[in-house]
């Protein structure tokens, strides 16, 4: 369990410093492309918060065992090259805000309530605070921008996009190990808890979102449900 608790911690510490340059970029070009200036300054926020999230994820992972970890500064684009530039910058905040970051509000949010350890609890409140508000900005962006840019391209990346945002190992083969409900203990989730947590996120919150803006979320449902059934039949 400490070194399922110590690899969830050093991958989250990873996962922050990615997200504090994430979001310092975000911050310079939501300013530069015009966009109001609370959601330049929410990214800017953000960025710092990330920071310190990270900080927490580095102590937790020491506590399990991990040595100094290295920050991950390099910025990834995840947007597809084809894009023009705004929309480029859309799919940036849309696969960061709206589905990473209300990914990780489910998960601090489930954790909070399992969580033991004044500490951990204090730190898993933080951190879900935050994620809701990194949340937001995406949300608020599309709302801003619908007027102003045509959103419809995004239906045909939502699928890649939220797979991106799964990870690599979102749908393995559920073990005990990964399975343990010891690691509730330790701010991490069991393996069949956050698959079911992940799929029912974007059933229910994050998709639902998209539609709103009528973006076509019929590709990522169908994938979504085929991963779904191959979980359940892994031989099928
Ligand atoms: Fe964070
Ligand atoms: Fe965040």
């Amino acid at each position: 369990v400490s070194e399922l608790a110590r690899a969830a911690w050093t991958s989250r510490f990873a996962i922050e410093t990615e997200a504090t340059t994430r979001f310092a970029e975000l911050a310079r070009r939501l300013h530069a492309s015009g966009a109001p200036a609370d959601l330049a300054d929410l990214a800017l926020r953000a960025s710092r918060d990330e920071l310190r999230h990270a900080a927490h994820c580095q102590r937790f992972a020491s506590l399990h065992g991990a040595a100094a970890l290295e920050p991950k500064t390099h910025l990834v684009e995840y947007a597809p090259g084809s894009l023009s530039p705004s929309q480029r910058l859309l799919y940036e905040v849309v696969a960061q805000c709206c589905v990473a970051e209300t990914q990780s509000t489910a998960t601090l949010v489930t954790l909070l309530s399992a969580a033991k350890g004044t500490e951990l609890k204090a730190v898993l409140q933080e951190l879900a605070r935050d994620e809701v508000q990194h949340g937001r900005l995406g949300w608020a962006y599309l709302a801003w921008i619908r007027d102003r840019q045509d959103l419809r391209f995004l239906g045909a990346l939502l699928q890649p996009m939220i797979a991106g945002s799964a990870g690599p190992d979102m749908f393995n083969p559920v073990s005990p190990e990964a399975d343990s409900q010891e690691l509730l203990v330790h701010g991490v989730l069991p393996l069949s808890t956050r698959q079911q947590l992940y799929v029912e996120t974007l059933e229910t919150v994050i998709l639902p979102g998209f539609a709103e803006f009528e973006i076509d979320t019929t590709a990522a449902r169908a994938w979504l449900q085929s991963r779904c059934q191959q979980a359940a039949h892994p031989n099928a």
